[in-house]
């Protein structure tokens, strides 16, 4: 077997790992797998490019690829084992912003190599020059669209910036202009191709890239991360071709057309437009902030709490992203489990959105060990708040907010969320009367229903353990139904 034919054969055998990858990342029995067939598929296709390249290149040349591969899985390997769970979104936009600069670097360096020559020194063959020339164009659009939209989205998912919505005026007319910029510069480059104009290219997709995701509202951060994960795929697919790599093309569109199934599922569990989040929010009327108060709120505390539990017949607690800030999940299957054992039916609704990622909650709760039969999806529990004792809101805001369903105005109308306020008792777990990660006040905040227990979530469920424990006048009859917890 010669060096080009190994090379295809273990890319084909990468490409299947990154399939089986996907696949097992589906599910959450199979997501171990799915990382260790990504990680091996990683490995196999970074040691044969290596090697491919030490049989091309000098020797100089090879121990820098290798230093740099080095180099950046220490930097991988420490900040994986450093990152915060609440961190992993923002942590997923920067990684995303490299792969958009790797491929405007990769076409500006497939430039130098063939358009800015004289047309002898290169080696694209004639009849295939225009079409290296359209993939330059393309490919530094995608990545520098990437890599400035990414940018804004690490900002804003770290709170560097405020994650509003950006509304300049005839904001569509800004982004269709410079699609249509975008379409005619790069006719032009494939015509005459010259310096002026791969520069005009850059610039045009870098505002773009900053000024759709800027224009995007808090409410709609999760589709934004996972529609630049498809584009950061496509950048990458890009490069493939650039490089002539046909492993980076089919990884590429694997990334790309995973990200853009996962943000079109995550618009229908929201109700959005998919075509309208990507277009950078186009058609979503941008409204009032929202974070107007609207009336009295009450407050209880972690006794009364406990006392409110310790009659109630069925409890429903809502994590949101404040348990995951107050690492609460620990003293909460705690008290689920001592609720329980005094027999009390107690479930947990689930958000899609809740915390800052996809499944963010699902995996504190199986962290703390709350078995999966008690946890529910919003479309499962949403019926069975009205006749439910009390709801246990622990650090959710905008995944319990009414004015979702009731306030046609409201910046996050029409997103499905938790009846929560449908129950006899709803207390809400939170430290002040902040907005939540969409900047809109919570109208649940102030009805009559609705108390608030101020504090670190962690500290506040504690109390109300022990609250519930000094009181063993409050024990329930333990049922022989009800089925132990962990
Ligand atoms: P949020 O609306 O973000 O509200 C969280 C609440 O937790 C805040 O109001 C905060 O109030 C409270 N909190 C923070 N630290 C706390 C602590 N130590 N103890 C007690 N409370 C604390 O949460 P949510 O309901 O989970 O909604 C998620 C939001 O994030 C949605 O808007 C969603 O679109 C967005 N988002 C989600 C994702 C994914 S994929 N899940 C990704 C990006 C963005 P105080 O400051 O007053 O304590």
């Amino acid at each position: 077997m010669n060096a080009t034919t190994t090379v295809q054969a273990a890319n084909i055998v990468a490409a299947l790992l990154f399939v089986l990858s996907l696949a097992g990342l589906s599910q959450h029995r199979t997501s171990r797998s799915g990382i260790v067939f990504g990680v091996s598929g990683m490995t196999l296709a970074l040691g044969v490019a290596a090697w491919a390249a030490a049989h091309d290149i000098s020797a100089a040349a090879t121990t820098a690829v290798v230093l740099a591969i080095v180099i950046g899985a220490v930097i991988g390997l420490r900040r994986a084992r450093t990152v915060e769970m609440t961190g992993i979104p923002e942590l997923i936009a920067i990684l995303h912003s490299f792969v958009g600069l790797a491929a405007v670097l990769i076409g500006w360096n497939s430039y130098h190599a063939v358009e800015a020559q004289d047309g002898t020194q290169h080696e694209v063959a004639a009849d295939l020059v225009e079409v290296h020339h359209a993939e330059v164009s393309i490919g530094i659009f995608i990545g520098a669209v990437t890599f400035t939209g990414s940018l804004v989205a690490y900002l804003k998912l770290s709170a560097r910036i405020k994650s509003r919505p950006l509304t300049l005026p005839g904001k569509n007319l800004i982004n269709l202009g410079a699609l249509a910029a975008m379409a005619i510069l790069t006719g032009w480059f494939i015509a005459s191709p010259s310096l002026g104009l791969i520069i005009a290219v850059t610039a045009v997709a870098l505002a773009l890239g900053w000024h759709l995701v800027a224009s995007i509202g808090g409410g709609d951060m999760p589709v934004v991360v996972s529609m630049l994960n498809s584009y950061s795929g496509w950048a990458a697919a890009a490069a493939g071709f650039l490089l002539d790599n046909d492993l980076l093309i089919v990884t590429g569109a694997l990334v790309g057309s995973s990200g853009a199934y996962l943000s079109y599922i995550m618009c229908q569990a929201m109700n959005r437009s998919f075509l309208s989040v990507i277009a950078g929010g186009f058609g979503i009327q941008a409204s009032g902030s929202g974070e107007t108060k609207q009336g009295e709120h009450r407050e209880i505390t972690a006794e009364e709490t406990a006392e409110r539990l310790a009659n109630a017949d069925s409890v429903i607690i809502t994590p949101g992203y404040g348990m995951a800030v107050a690492q609460a999940q620990h003293p909460v299957a705690e008290l689920t489990r001592t609720l329980r054992e005094r027999g009390t039916d107690v479930r947990f609704g689930v958000h899609p959105v809740a915390g800052r990622l996809p499944g963010h909650m699902n995996v504190l709760l199986a962290e703390a060990r709350v078995p999966y039969d008690v946890v529910q999806e919003m479309d499962e529990i949403n019926d069975h708040f009205s006749g439910t004792s009390v709801v246990l809101v622990i650090g959710a805001n905008d995944t319990v907010n009414p004015a979702a369903a009731e306030d046609p105005g409201s910046p996050i109308a029409g997103m499905p969320v938790l009846r929560v306020w449908e129950a006899d008792d709803v207390i809400v777990f939170k430290r002040s009367m902040a907005t939540g990660y969409a900047g809109v006040q919570n109208p649940l905040f102030f009805r009559d229903n609705s108390q608030m227990l101020f504090g670190d979530a962690k500290q506040k469920v504690e109390e109300i353990l022990q609250a519930l424990r000094a009181n063993t006048s409050h024990t329930r009859r333990v049922t022989s139904t009800t089925p132990a917890l962990v």
